[in-house]
């Protein structure tokens, strides 16, 4: 059966608009999030447009910093600490990628972990490792709500996780830990890749190849979340599954687009009102 990852964003939304709606009713703060873009990468330009709109729609504030690719890494870092030390900013989220002349890692590690929407900070990271609450990347925490969404209970499940990134790979492995299921992590070297996944209950697909994933790596009733964004060879957008000649053996199945993508989005709705909520909470 298709997940209809769009439709459960939908509803995601629709909930964090009640919410703010109500801290308007009450005259409280707005939960305000800001991206940071830099340069000129087309993909992140689409993708930072979408968290934009998804504000307005929720009525979370939003501001967008486009900043030249000529930016010097300490100039974004003094952009970060202003962003910090703004006590009306939630949520910070740098778009990856960024240029190659910048430290990827010195400037997610200099977001104040209260306000790193993103969940890539170490002491996010260390929090996630732990199970102790924290703040979860988006795409992870999304599939997890389809999961409930379908009722799917992991413990005692096997999950193969394809594809070992510190967004999506590695935490999604350890929130299907987490909730007991037995978890195996491929990636590029993992031998006979065909039959790790072929044992999946729950196979999880987030290599960027398009269409990789056939009939020959699932299981009978397996539920595949497919985290692709490709193109395929007529420039459409795919996953990383071949959804038509995977649909029929899938229990359920995310599409690519309208599966896995808006739930991001919608997590990082989530994610934001929960700085925010954290935040207030501590003044
Ligand atoms: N680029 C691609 N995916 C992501 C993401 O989840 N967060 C950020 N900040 N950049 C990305």
């Amino acid at each position: 059966m298709r997940i209809d990852g769009k439709g459960i964003a939908n509803k995601r939304k629709d909930d964090v608009k009640v919410k703010i709606d109500t801290l308007k009713q009450e005259g409280k703060r707005i939960p305000k999030l800001v991206v940071i873009l830099v340069g000129e990468d087309p993909a992140s330009k689409v993708y930072v447009r979408n968290k934009d709109r998804a504000c307005q729609y929720t009525g979370m504030l939003s501001e967008i910093i486009r900043l030249e690719d000529t930016i010097s890494e300490d100039d974004l870092l003094n952009e970060i600490d202003r962003l910090n030390k703004d006590d009306s900013v939630d949520g910070i989220l740098v778009q990856l990628p960024i240029p190659k002349h910048i430290n990827e890692e010195k400037i997610l590690n200099f977001i104040d972990p209260a306000k790193d929407v993103d969940g890539f900070h170490p002491v996010n990271v260390a929090k996630l490792f732990l199970n102790q609450g924290g703040l979860v990347p988006c795409t992870p925490q999304g599939m997890m709500v389809i999961l409930d969404e379908i009722n799917y209970d992991l413990t005692g499940k096997e999950v193969v996780v394809v594809g070992r990134s510190n967004i999506v790979g590695k935490p999604v492995a350890l929130l299907c830990l987490h909730r007991n299921a037995t978890v195996t992590m491929c990636h590029s070297r993992t031998q006979d890749l065909k039959s790790v996944c072929k044992r999946a209950d729950v196979l999880i697909a987030a290599i960027g190849k398009p269409k990789f994933f056939n009939h020959e790596y699932v299981k009978d009733g397996a539920v595949v979340l497919d985290v692709g964004i490709n193109r395929d060879e007529n420039n459409k957008l795919c996953g990383d599954v071949d959804y038509e000649d995977v649909k029929d053996i899938a229990s359920y199945i995310t599409p690519v687009p309208g599966g896995i993508g808006p739930m991001t989005i919608s997590m990082l709705m989530e994610n934001t009102l929960k700085a925010y909520e954290k935040r207030e909470e501590e003044k």
